[in-house]
């Protein structure tokens, strides 16, 4: 029998899908993970015995570090850093090369992609660039689909599953974050989309974060915001991590939106 799974097309890898029994030979793609949420999902899924490729723009002493922890702690190394800026086509196809070239993911194929990585400005309509614009929209919509569709055959091979780290911010008005918010809004259509169209291939889902941690520049908005959160607090980036670990390893759960945002979206 010929084992050579990559060259299959698809609807032969869909027959020689299989899942990965292996809890060691699960491996996860997660952009952005060199910090806050995308590093504290990266730590989450390396403690639950997954291998991470960590992926990262410029935080590689802080993800190295991630990765020395988790290592000293299961005695074994747990992840391999990638580093590209996903804004960039070159960056986005050596990207790519690498994850399909990971040894575990050439035997095992990819059991999970989380789209984490994101750019959190604000500025006014009238100020905001159309390059700002159009590199958010690389960012969150680009990106995401373009490594949607290059990883595919590895995510059936594993009979893996998507993540899209999106926003609560869907379907209203916010001062000063058009950029951002339509970006994200656009990522959680082609997630949704993906999840009818690829059913029965690979499970696509979204998690949508409320106010979880404050970037620099949004403190004191950020204390205002959460006097609006029915829960009357933050989350913690754990709290982040176990849904995306939860919606990974969820057979059944596709086409889902899941808020983690202490009831915010119920009083917008
Ligand atoms: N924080 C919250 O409370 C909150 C609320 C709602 C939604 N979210 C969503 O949750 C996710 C994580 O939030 P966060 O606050 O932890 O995110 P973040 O710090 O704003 O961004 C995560 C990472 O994205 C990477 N990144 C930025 N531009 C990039 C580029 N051009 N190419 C590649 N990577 C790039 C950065 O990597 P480097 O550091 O390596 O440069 C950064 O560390 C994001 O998708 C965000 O939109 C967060």
């Amino acid at each position: 029998m010929n084992c050579d799974f990559a060259r299959q097309p698809y609807t032969r890898l869909h027959e020689l899908k299989r899942v990965v029994r292996h809890v060691e030979d699960r491996v996860v793609l997660i952009t952005g993970a060199g910090q806050r949420l995308g590093a504290a999902t990266a730590a989450r899924m390396m403690d639950e015995g997954w291998h991470v490729l960590v992926h990262v723009r410029s935080s590689v002493e802080e993800a190295q570090a991630l990765l020395d922890r988790a290592a000293n702690k299961h005695g074994q190394s747990r992840g391999t850093l990638l580093v590209a800026d996903l804004t960039v086509d070159a960056d986005l196809e050596r990207l790519v090369r690498e994850v399909k070239d990971h040894p575990l993911v050439t035997s095992h194929g990819l059991a999970g992609l989380v789209h984490n990585a994101s750019f959190y400005s604000q500025g006014s309509f009238e100020e905001t660039s159309l390059q700002t614009y159009r590199s958010l929209n690389r960012l969150h919509m680009d990106a995401p689909y373009l490594l949607t569709q290059a990883l595919l055959p590895a995510l059936e091979l594993a009979g893996g599953s998507v993540v899209a780290v999106v926003d609560t911010s869907w379907g209203r008005a916010w001062e000063g974050l058009a950029h951002y918010t339509s970006s994200k809004a656009g990522l959680r259509q082609l997630m949704l989309n993906l999840a009818g169209e690829l059913a029965g291939r690979v499970r696509v889902n979204c998690l949508a974060p409320g106010a979880i941690m404050a970037a620099d520049w949004e403190v004191e908005h950020f204390a205002k915001v959460l006097e609006k959160v029915p829960l009357g607090r933050s989350g913690q980036a754990e709290d982040i991590a176990a849904g995306i670990h939860f919606l990974l390893t969820n057979g059944t759960i596709t086409g889902n939106v899941l808020h983690v945002d202490g009831g915010w979206s119920l009083n917008e």
